[in-house]
């Protein structure tokens, strides 16, 4: 089998070196990200992962350097996918597919609306993505679990916000890379990292990684949507935890190195709020003061997150690092390419 050749400076491949053969990876993500102090007291620290692409950034892009090299290896012609109408993991795959040549088809479910949401959907149109509308979750999970293109070859199925090994790996990578940067002196071991959490592999990457590597730095994960998607645990300890295990069954195998049984996921619902998508009002004091440190940041994932950091601020005395999710590229040029008449049908009413 003949396997995409590695890219030698990813630092997850020099930590465990026997990797390099066992797993594809496309480079796609301009890394490391920078990291960098946030004016907002002498302990605050930003992850800048809204730059991990020139085009477009955020988390989803570490997930996908793994994750559509699988998809590759694996002659998929097409990835099919589902999130929420303002799906960032819909508009990162569309836009790596189309640069890959893979189709992309996204079956959609509501979310509140919000300037963010209707600017995500003309992207994931803008590239090129097949975009199925079904409005509530239980017809759209109904509709993905029976999709058409289950019976077609070449179909890479992958659920939402892209969270399984390789996605879980992404951010397994991500960790060693802040150990790099922390080693370099571009900024302090943080006492805590806060992240917002959703399908939850960022949280499962950075919590396995930061323990493999002895990261020794608590990783705080902030729930932002429902602990269950109709009758599936979504957002959960159990549901993160379950990646860090397939993880460790991964690297068990391939590994020559001993690699220790994952610790305890630290997952904190208190600022969820009313639900996936509401804001919250703390959350948008948070966003308020990150705007004035010049960070952008939006009501469903970084804000709520940007809320916990916040707290974390007050009452933690070391450094601690906010992990950005959320891409910050201008993206209104892009999505000023498409106009109503680009859509289904059932969509063009979000753009009145
Ligand atoms: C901006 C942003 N931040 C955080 C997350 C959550 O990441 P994960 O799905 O890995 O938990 C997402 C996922 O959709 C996201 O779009």
């Amino acid at each position: 089998m003949s396997l995409i050749e590695p890219s030698p400076e990813r630092p997850l491949f020099k930590k465990f070196p026997e990797l390099r053969s066992k797993i594809a990876m496309q480079h796609i993500a301009s890394l490391p990200t920078p990291v960098e102090a946030l004016p907002l007291s002498e302990h605050a620290w930003i992850k800048r992962d809204d730059l991990t692409h020139a085009k477009y950034g955020g988390n989803k892009i570490r997930k996908l350097e793994f994750i559509l090299a699988d998809a590759l290896q694996n002659k998929a012609k097409r990835i099919i996918t589902v999130g929420a109408i303002g799906t960032n993991h819909g508009v990162a795959t569309a836009m790596t597919c189309q640069q890959f040549g893979l189709e992309c088809v996204i079956y959609l479910f509501d979310q509140p609306l919000t300037a963010t949401v209707t600017q995500n959907l003309r992207l994931m149109q803008a590239y090129g993505a097949k975009l199925i509308y079904k409005g509530s979750l239980f017809k759209t999970m109904l509709a993905y679990y029976s999709s058409p293109y289950r019976l077609k070859s070449g179909s890479y199925f992958l659920f939402a916000g892209g969270s399984n090994l390789y996605g879980t790996l992404g951010f397994v990578n991500a960790a060693c890379e802040l150990q790099d940067q922390i080693e370099q002196d571009e900024c302090p071991l943080p006492t805590a990292i806060v992240c917002p959490v959703g399908s939850g592999a960022t949280l499962a990457g950075l919590t396995y990684g930061c323990q493999l590597i002895g990261l020794e730095t608590e990783i705080i994960g902030v729930r932002v949507a429902p602990k269950k998607l109709g009758p599936i645990p979504a957002c959960t300890p159990g549901t993160v935890h379950k990646l860090m295990m397939e993880t460790y069954r991964f690297l068990t195998k391939h590994c020559r190195q001993p690699i220790p049984r994952p610790a305890a996921v630290n997952l904190v619902d208190e600022f969820y709020g009313d639900g996936y998508g509401v804001a919250t009002e703390q959350g948008v004091q948070a966003i308020a003061r990150f705007k004035r440190a010049g960070i952008a940041l939006e009501q469903t994932y970084t804000g709520k997150a940007a809320a916990a950091f916040l707290e974390q601020l007050d009452s933690n005395r070391g450094a601690v690092l906010f992990w950005d999710t959320f891409n910050s590229r201008d993206m209104a040029e892009t999505a000023s390419t498409i106009t109503a008449e680009y859509l289904p049908v059932n969509l063009r009413s979000f753009w009145d």
